[in-house]
């Protein structure tokens, strides 16, 4: 499954098993600088960012390539949302003469498939840039029983592509622990943060029977320019 399909396939229930991402979506915001009046937001999901946006600003332009996601989103005649990938030259192409006072963008750059150019188009346009990404390190333990290709950027790869712009980082590391094994799981499926690495039958039921711990370990990075 690719990750625009995962994440249509769970949008209904994503708000309830994000709760990771809210946590890193509010600290994200309590970090912005003043009250910026023209955002962009990639990867807006179904609007945990501009929920906790309190002031009043000029134009808010939320992307994001998973189209029921979009139909989540808040709109108005302020915020727009747009259905696009942000790795694709139709997104470069939309955004190319415009300028931000503010970049945001949490729990979603770590899919990009070419961050250094995601990165060389977006943050000439901005003032400030806001992130959080997720690094490979999330379900680790998950990965160590299964072998399976990480899906998402490391931290090393995440730092090295931020590497030319000045940019600070602080990691985190998350435990969610769960009362049994089946929440567990449940979580991994409809959280959106597992990826695109799949298992097929006797995979998934080889990682049920092995996997003892009580917890899921998510590690995520501030990036901040
Ligand atoms: C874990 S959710 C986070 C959503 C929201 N930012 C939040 O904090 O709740 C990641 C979002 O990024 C979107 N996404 C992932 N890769 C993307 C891409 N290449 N282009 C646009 N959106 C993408 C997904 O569709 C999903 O809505």
């Amino acid at each position: 499954m690719t990750v625009e399909n995962q994440f249509t396939k769970y949008a209904k229930d994503y708000d309830d098993h994000n709760i990771i991402q809210r946590i890193v979506s509010k600290a994200l915001v309590r970090e912005i600088e003043g009250k910026p009046q023209k955002i962009l937001e990639l990867g807006c999901g179904s609007g945990q960012i501009i929920r906790q946006i309190d002031w009043e600003f000029d134009s808010y332009k939320a992307i994001d390539f998973s189209r029921s996601m979009c139909e989540l989103h808040p709109k108005n005649k302020k915020i727009v949302v747009k259905c696009f990938d942000f790795d694709s030259l139709e997104f470069q192409e939309d955004i190319k003469d415009e300028r931000y006072d503010l970049i945001i963008s949490s729990s979603a750059m770590q899919w990009s498939k070419n961050i250094k150019e995601l990165l060389a188009n977006i943050l000439p346009k901005t003032k400030q840039f806001r992130g959080v990404l997720f690094t490979s390190d999330t379900f680790k333990e998950i990965y160590e029983i299964t072998k399976k290709e990480k899906s998402i950027l490391s931290l090393q790869e995440i730092k090295e592509a931020f590497s030319s712009y000045n940019a600070t980082f602080e990691v985190f590391e998350y435990k969610l622990h769960f009362e049994n094994k089946k929440e567990l799981f449940d979580y991994i499926k409809n959280s959106g943060v597992g990826g695109e690495s799949k298992l097929d039958f006797k995979e998934a039921k080889n990682l049920y029977k092995n996997y003892n711990y009580d917890f899921l370990s998510f590690e995520v990075v501030f990036v901040t320019i």
